[in-house]
């Protein structure tokens, strides 16, 4: 019996009662290995003594006071930090924490908006995003989410501003293939600008790698380099939403430092606090500062927990554990490894392909790997394969809808940075059997 109102009242769910490193342990002591990171949340792992220490020493210390009376030791340490990991033109400026990821994207909307009001120019206000792609379940996160299934229900409560084409190589929606497309898929923000009144425009919001939407599709090169000149040439700010992709998932802090590429704002969530605290944060250029501090100097919004000083002390403790002991460069290395484990997956007759960034990867599953053909949504087989995986003690994150928003299947893998071979090995060997026990009877 739960009194939880859960995700899925016709799934039951294990109670966790323990982390530690890769592994939760639930009340009935079954042990399982987190290869998901839970959604792309856990970066440092799970149970370090020293995150509890530092949140138990903050919330005796000072648990609580309101942003618009006091500002605190930690969630100043923690934006100075932020704010020197981040690209050039973040220097000067400053960062906005929120309690979690949708948060930090209603927040980028309203800034994008107020950002042109307070610089003379207030007919901009649309946020053009692209069609396969998540921002948050709030309704303005959810309105700029080209996500069809999660935005479903919800149609009539969202404004249209504007979506353009997703950048997906492997189902390109222009049936192109890089490099002689010339990332066509960026062009396609032109197209739109052209024929969708460019003026009321005020920002475009991207996840530089598609996480759970399109299982972990990252651009070709060239991609985001035109997808900023195009928004530098319109007067239309950038917002790279690094909510899964940020905080050294990719092997990056950020993961637009792939590409040198400066936005306006960046989005972060998830591993800024690695599942110990809720928290997010935008991380604010020091261009749109400026506006702010020499404009009205005040932003309308605000939010009860905003830059709360235990979590913001759980961001500072997890920030400690990723410098010491390296683990930006260490979430490359692990995807290195862990990729190796799993490349004879690769030759499977229904794996698609296996991609990402860093510890950001993707496996879809066709039907037909030669045409691409997925499989019918009614088969469920990403849910299959999570299910086949678990039977092994292997978390995964299944989601379905990669090719048109409703067909498709694939997994999330976003492990902990810390991360073993061995416990690399028994994620291949966990999925080697999903694949027998789902695509078997099948063949
Ligand atoms: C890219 C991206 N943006 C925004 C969100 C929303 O974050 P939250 O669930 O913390 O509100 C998510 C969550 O999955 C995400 O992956």
């Amino acid at each position: 019996m739960t009194s939880l109102f859960p995700r899925n009242f016709k799934k039951s769910f294990p109670t966790a009662i323990r982390g530690e490193g890769c592994w939760i342990t639930s009340s009935d002591n079954e042990k399982y290995l987190d290869a998901s990171g839970q959604a792309a949340v856990v970066s440092i792992g799970h149970g370090i003594r020293s995150v509890a220490d530092a949140m138990a020493t903050q919330a005796s210390q000072i648990a609580f006071a309101h942003t618009t009376q006091f500002h605190s030791a930690s969630a100043e340490k923690l934006a100075a930090r932020l704010l020197a990991l981040a690209p050039p033109n973040f220097t000067g400026g400053r960062v906005y924490f929120t309690s979690g990821g949708s948060e930090a994207t209603e927040t980028a909307i309203k800034l994008a908006r107020q950002f042109h009001l307070e610089s003379g120019s207030p007919q901009k206000f649309r946020v053009v995003s692209r069609r396969q792609s998540y921002h948050g379940s709030t309704l303005g996160a959810m309105s700029v989410s080209g996500n069809i299934a999660r935005r479903a229900p919800y149609q009539p409560l969202l404004p249209e501003w504007g979506h353009i084409a997703p950048c997906f190589c492997y189902h390109c929606p222009f049936d192109k293939i890089f490099p002689s497309c010339k990332v066509a898929c960026a062009d396609d923000l032109e197209s739109f600008l052209s024929t969708n009144d460019a003026s009321t425009v005020g920002a475009f919001i991207f996840e530089p790698v598609v996480g759970a939407t399109l299982g972990a599709a990252a651009p070709p090169d060239g991609y985001v380099q035109r997808i900023a000149e195009i928004c530098r040439e319109r007067g239309i700010l950038l917002i790279a939403d690094e909510i899964m992709t940020g905080m050294g998932r990719t092997g990056k802090p950020f993961a637009v430092q792939h590409w040198g590429l400066e936005p306006d704002l960046i989005l972060v969530g998830k591993g800024v606090a690695s599942g110990y605290a809720p928290l997010g944060a935008v991380l604010i250029s020091s261009k749109v500062t400026q506006a702010f501090a020499r404009g009205s100097g005040t932003f309308q919004h605000g939010f009860t927990y905003q830059a709360h000083p235990v979590s913001t002390a759980a961001g500072n403790a997890v920030l400690d554990v990723l410098e010491k002991q390296n683990l930006f460069a260490r979430a490359a290395s692990a995807a290195k490894t862990l990729r190796e484990f799993l490349a004879p997956l690769a030759t499977h007759p229904n794996v698609a392909e296996i991609r990402g960034l860093g510890l950001l990867l993707g496996i879809e599953f066709v039907k037909n790997k030669s045409t691409r053909e997925p499989f019918p949504k009614e088969e469920n087989i990403a849910e299959k394969i999570r299910q086949a995986a678990l039977q092994k003690n292997v978390l995964t994150y299944p989601t379905q809808g990669c090719v048109d928003g409703l067909r498709g299947d694939h997994i999330l893998l976003a492990p902990p940075f810390t991360i073993t071979p061995e416990e690399s090995q028994l994620i291949a060997e966990a999925l080697h059997f999903a694949l027998q026990q789902v695509f078997s009877p099948i063949a």
